[in-house]
């Protein structure tokens, strides 16, 4: 596998000097860390969900290794980015207030890799109280931001698709840690539910970036209060979500495969890559692209565009539902298409640099609900940008998914 991407990348990429031998995983992986990405201080708006899917990254590349002295640098690393999160996470008042549900993200890294072997309790018992604390909708549906900073517009109560990726693996985890009974799987497929019901796209199966129950926002739907859009990444980061809490809930308690609720997660799950298999699908036929397209379900739109993180995620989602068993595949076709979403990724966003480490082109700045018009026009003018560490993680992912598979 390694031997034959890595003729591949050399004809493919140009000037590959440096890291021969490596995966593009763990090359993607050091290029990151070349940069110091992920654990220097941020004020960007997603730096929690980003530093979020770093660890994730980092931690799965740690399990993987075999390389006792690569594991400890890649440890300490990882103890330095979960570190530099935790001293804004200790008031819960404020982590309620002032965050969003990403901010989650660092609980559950706390919980599975803690920095010296220990659990900071403080930071996990501010993040665990936050929960609490965070607004909920009429439904029980948690907002997703209750207090988002200038130039986003405060309006209450939408929940967001992406949340769930902040919200779910951890509840999933937390609970099987702990035992606490208001914030488990069950609470996570609650969440999940309410999120799918009200944000689900009819003619597609897909998930929306949102829902907002009392209808303020003017792009509210009358009926459900979805918003109009089918965005690559929050589709991508509810996705991970899904597969992240049934993996982290089976790890901990195998007995929760025979209840009802890890049953109901596993569906919508299933209902949800079906979905997305069938978006790549319409993408190949159309344009001849396994892509994710930033608009999902309008691929080959004018001003429409491959997304280069949503892709990475939800290769991942596939990569990874195949190999835990979420997802059947008889006759072996996700797998070549799982394969091919990878290819498609590497030939048109990863690029070897004068540096010798790796750039990951293409990935999409934030989208966010609060703003006054979420439409087309909105989603495809948004600007990408090269090496955001959401992209180059969610790369990192997919990429040892994809060389496992052999
Ligand atoms: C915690 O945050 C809240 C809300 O921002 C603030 O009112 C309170 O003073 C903070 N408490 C401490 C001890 O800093
Ligand atoms: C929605 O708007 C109504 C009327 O303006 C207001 O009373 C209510 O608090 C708003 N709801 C939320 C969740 O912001
Ligand atoms: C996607 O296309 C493949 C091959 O063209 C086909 O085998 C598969 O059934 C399709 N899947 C869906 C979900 O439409
Ligand atoms: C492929 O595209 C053609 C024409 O655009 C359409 O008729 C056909 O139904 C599409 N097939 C699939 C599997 O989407
Ligand atoms: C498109 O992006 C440009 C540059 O960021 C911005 O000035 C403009 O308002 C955007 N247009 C729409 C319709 O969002």
């Amino acid at each position: 596998m390694c031997i034959r991407f890595l003729s591949w990348v050399a004809v493919t990429l140009t000037a590959v000097t440096a890291a021969q031998g490596q995966p593009l995983s763990t090359w993607m992986l050091d290029s990151i860390l070349a940069r110091q990405d992920g654990i220097t201080r941020s004020r960007a708006m997603t730096k929690q969900i980003e530093n979020g899917i770093f660890q994730e990254a980092l931690r799965a590349a740690i399990e993987r290794s075999d390389d006792a002295a690569q594991r400890g640098r890649w440890t300490e690393y990882h103890h330095r980015s979960v570190e530099q999160g935790i001293q804004e996470a200790l008031n819960a008042s404020k982590d309620a207030l002032d965050y969003g549900l990403d901010r989650l993200c660092l609980a559950r890294s706390l919980l599975e890799l803690p920095p010296n072997g220990r659990y900071d309790q403080h930071a996990l018992q501010a993040l665990r109280e936050s929960v609490q604390l965070q607004p909920r909708n009429a439904l029980g549906g948690l907002w997703y931001y209750a207090n988002p900073p200038a130039p986003y517009n405060y309006y209450g109560d939408a929940s967001y698709s992406d949340g769930m990726y902040g919200y779910a693996p951890y509840a999933a985890l937390w609970g099987s840690i702990t035992g606490d009974e208001s914030l488990n799987l069950d609470t996570a497929l609650t969440q999940l539910e309410l999120v799918y019901r009200n944000a689900r796209d009819p003619a597609t199966g897909l998930v929306k970036h949102g829902y907002e129950l009392s209808h303020n926002a003017s792009w509210a739907d009358a009926l459900t209060g979805a918003s109009p859009i089918i965005w690559g990444r929050s589709l991508a980061w509810y996705t991970v979500g899904l597969v992240d809490a049934l993996e982290l809930a089976v790890a901990r308690s195998p007995g929760v495969v025979a209840t009802v609720t890890y049953h109901r997660i596993e569906a919508l799950l299933r209902d949800i890559v079906t979905a997305e298999i069938e978006a790549v699908n319409k993408s190949v036929n159309e344009t001849g692209r396994y892509g994710i397209w930033q608009v999902v379900d309008q691929p080959g739109t004018p001003g429409n565009f491959i997304e280069s993180s949503a892709g990475a995620l939800i290769t991942f989602a596939l990569a990874k539902s195949l190999r835990l068993g979420y997802m059947r595949d008889k006759h072996g076709r996700v797998s070549v298409l799982v394969r091919r979403m990878h290819q498609d990724l590497v030939e048109t966003f990863v690029r070897v640099n004068q540096q010798g480490t790796l750039d990951y082109l293409g990935t999409s700045a934030m989208a966010s609900l609060h703003q006054p018009k979420v439409d087309y026009v909105y989603y495809v003018n948004l600007s990408v940008t090269t090496n955001s560490l959401i992209g180059t993680s969610a790369f990192v992912l997919a990429s040892l998914e994809i060389e496992r598979m052999g």
